[in-house]
């Protein structure tokens, strides 16, 4: 920190020049390594309007407009949703919170069927909680169980099929073999998985953690955007039945990160939630009507998120988000296509919704997992192309991970060509990975550069 500063336009120069020459270009058609699409323009300057007011959401003269905004942001994704009447929702600071607070009404409404009240007594009070989820659940899931005194080891993986989807019949088996001292307090189904965009099969689960008393979460983060578009809506099938629903439209839904929103089908389950502070909400004022939203979630201060989706909403309507869903799963079926018919490369998940993932066939399989994590890190040093990478089983559930390439397309404005001259880069990188591999020194050399 300067003694003296530089004044504000030689300060946000500077920003900017370090933010622009040394970060990502996520609107650059070579960028596709994650869930972090480029941010519509309109949703950026909403954002920024937002953030000039400096409204917070906790009690009603903190920000009376910025409330009714997030209230008509969670009326309209809950009628997207399906969800009817009694349905409500909350903006989180991201998919992990949202599944965190998902986790936390599920073991509160678990703990109350037990007669437990964990706020009070603590979560020993609640015998051998357990909460099932796919293997390919977002790590979140498990923080979030440590997080609230469950403990990791209270997570049950639950097998996937060669598709990546969640098996009912092995969650069948799990819950009819638990123990009456058990309490299975909520079964997380992801409905749109991190790398392959898998969706479980949400209506057979629902049921299956009705049948056992157990809570029904769906991670959509990143899935849940897939309702704007008429050809993919459908993959949510299922979604109206859920307690609970986490949406990120910094994920689909092109917003500046956060735009995390919690859903729940029923009001009332945010009680667990529910505080009254003399200097924030007391009881008169919120019988007179001056609530604010602070019996929502575990945040006091809260950035008004929804303005910049509230924006987008209404420039693009759903039918001009649905097209941008289209565009970039139909690049998704271009990239799967191209890898397909490539023999230097192995298709190892084509395109569920937006994501591809893949693996280059260095010539000599001893080295594939060294040349594919290389080129990855080629391509970033050189800043030619950005892509992601992670493991998957090539040939089904039942085999060894290898490590594989991905990429995530969510930039609506590129085209078929792009996406074939950034596989022509990926075949140069890896060509050239198989003919040498840098040392560390030349390695840090070529990052530093
Ligand atoms: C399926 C899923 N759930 C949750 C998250 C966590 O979201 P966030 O990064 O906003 O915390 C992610 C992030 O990629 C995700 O893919």
């Amino acid at each position: 920190m300067p003694e003296r500063g530089v004044g504000t336009d030689a300060a946000l120069h500077r920003l900017a020049t370090v933010l622009v020459e040394q970060g990502i270009d996520l609107s650059h058609p070579m960028a596709a390594a994650h869930l972090q699409p480029p941010p519509l323009t309109v949703a950026v300057a909403a954002d920024a309007l937002a953030s000039a007011g400096n409204a917070s959401l906790d009690t009603y003269d903190s920000g009376p407009a910025t409330i009714a905004v997030e209230r008509w942001v969670v009326d309209a994704l809950t009628s997207l949703a399906g969800f009817d009447d009694g349905a409500d929702g909350v903006l989180t600071p991201g998919g992990s919170l949202s599944n965190l607070t998902a986790l936390l009404l599920a073991r509160d409404a678990a703990a109350a069927r037990r007669g437990v009240d964990v706020r009070r007594d603590g979560v020993a009070a609640l015998p051998k909680p357990v909460v099932f989820c796919s293997e390919l659940a977002h790590f979140s899931v498990h923080r979030a169980c440590a997080t609230l005194g469950l403990g990791e080891s209270a997570v049950r993986a639950v097998p996937v099929d060669e598709r990546h989807r969640m098996r009912p019949d092995a969650l069948a088996a799990m819950l009819r073999d638990l123990g009456e001292e058990h309490t299975p307090i909520a079964v997380v189904a992801t409905a749109g998985t991190t790398d392959f965009g898998s969706v479980d099969p949400l209506a057979e689960l629902t049921a299956l953690a009705r049948e056992h008393g157990a809570w029904l979460h769906v991670d959509a983060a990143y899935g849940f955007g897939t309702l704007f578009s008429d050809s993919l809506a459908g993959r949510m099938d299922g979604l109206t039945h859920a307690d609970s629903v986490t949406v990120d439209l910094h994920k689909i839904g092109w917003q500046p990160a956060a735009a995390s929103v919690l859903l729940v089908r029923d009001r009332a389950a945010f009680a667990a939630l529910d505080r009254s502070v003399d200097y924030l909400n007391p009881a008169d004022d919120r019988a007179a009507g001056y609530d604010g939203l602070l019996g929502r979630t575990l945040q006091t201060t809260r950035r008004p998120d929804a303005v910049k989706i509230a924006a987008t909403l209404l420039a693009y309507g759903r039918h001009g988000l649905g097209q941008f869903v289209d565009t970039c799963h139909r690049l998704a079926r271009h990239a799967e296509a191209r890898i397909a018919a490539e023999p230097r490369l192995e298709l190892v998940a084509g395109a569920e919704l937006t994501t591809v993932v893949f693996r280059y066939l260095a010539e000599d399989p001893a080295t594939r997992d060294r040349v594919n994590g290389e080129l990855r890190r080629r391509l970033l040093h050189r800043g030619t192309a950005l892509i992601g990478r992670t493991s998957a089983r090539p040939a089904g559930p039942a085999d060894e991970p290898v490590t594989c390439l991905k990429l995530t397309l969510l930039n609506p404005t590129a085209t078929e060509a792009d996406i074939d001259d950034l596989l022509a880069l990926v075949l140069d990188a890896g060509a050239a990975c198989e003919r040498h591999s840098p040392t560390v020194a030349e390695a840090h050399e070529e990052g530093a550069a």
